[in-house]
């Protein structure tokens, strides 16, 4: 092939690869990495009981040698629960939505290879602490970036957040825009422009303003975004988090929502 046409091929792909074309990108181009972010239902609760994790793993969420995990070492290893362990280390985690997602896109066959999970998400956090420049927004382009060392393909942001942004109403307000400039900023950093972003609504909060942020996160308004709704799913004991049931069913239309983008 002529090296004019690499060119082009090269300058094209990013764009074709992230969004639609799936057949044009399987594992000869590497891992497709999903990057993890959010705060405690996206770092996994599921199956927590008086603060311990009571190790149960869902059929759903087996390991395989295909579903890969950054770990806090930014080193590839197979993917097994809690996948937010060294993470998230200050809290104590159990299942959260990524390995069901996995397992449920390779079950589509999608012809996207071997899936590199980069787990992101911290307890507790609100929009405003993952402004870029902060030290969640750099850890998350710091990782993201490590991620693609080995080769491979972003596909998509899984973002699971906003409970702590439920208990005032200055937070509920201003939510929308700073949602959309945290995507859009990651987008711009990652040089990635119409990366896919699958994001969930609110299920639960820490204050009255549920509906508000709710209604931030179905009404946002950019391209290429996608939104599941957690409204009914399973809430664990303690009436933030989800269960292992519910986290289970969440990766899973993530998955759905995701296979969307490239279908
Ligand atoms: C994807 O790429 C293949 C090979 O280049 C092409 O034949 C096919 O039409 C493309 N599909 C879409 C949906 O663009
Ligand atoms: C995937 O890549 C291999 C080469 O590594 C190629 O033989 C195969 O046809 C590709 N599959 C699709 C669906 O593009
Ligand atoms: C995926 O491929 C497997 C094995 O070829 C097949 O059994 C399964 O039905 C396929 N699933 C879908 C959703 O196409």
């Amino acid at each position: 092939m002529s090296s004019l046409i690499w060119l082009v091929l090269l300058s094209c792909s990013t764009l074709v690869i992230s969004t639609k074309n799936a057949s044009d990108s399987n594992a000869s181009q590497g891992k497709s990495i999903f990057i993890l972010a959010g705060q405690s239902n996206m770092a996994g609760r599921g199956g927590l009981k008086s603060g311990m994790w009571d190790g149960y793993v869902p059929p759903e969420c087996e390991s395989s040698p295909k579903i890969l995990r950054l770990n806090a070492d930014n080193k590839w290893e197979e993917a097994r629960p809690p996948l937010h362990r060294d993470i998230d280390y200050l809290k104590a985690c159990g299942i959260g939505p990524g390995l069901a997602f996995a397992n449920s896109i390779l079950k589509k066959n999608l012809s996207i290879g071997e899936i590199g999970l980069v787990p992101c998400a911290i307890g507790g956090t609100q929009i405003s602490e993952w402004r870029r420049g902060g030290p969640l927004y750099k850890q998350l382009m710091s990782r993201a970036r490590a991620a693609l060392q080995g080769g491979g393909i972003i596909r998509a942001i899984l973002w699971y957040q906003g409970e702590s942004d439920t208990r005032s109403e200055e937070d509920a307000k201003l939510y929308k825009t700073r949602l959309a400039k945290f995507f859009t900023d990651i987008r711009f950093d990652l040089k990635l422009p119409e990366l896919p972003v699958v994001q969930v609504a609110l299920a639960s909060g820490e204050g009255p303003y549920i509906d508000d942020i709710r209604k931030a996160q179905l009404g946002i308004d950019l391209p290429n975004v996608k939104c599941v709704d957690a409204k009914g799913m399973k809430i664990g004991y303690d009436g933030l988090h989800l269960s292992t049931e519910g986290e289970v069913h969440i990766g899973q239309m993530m998955a759905d929502a995701f296979a969307q983008f490239i279908a």
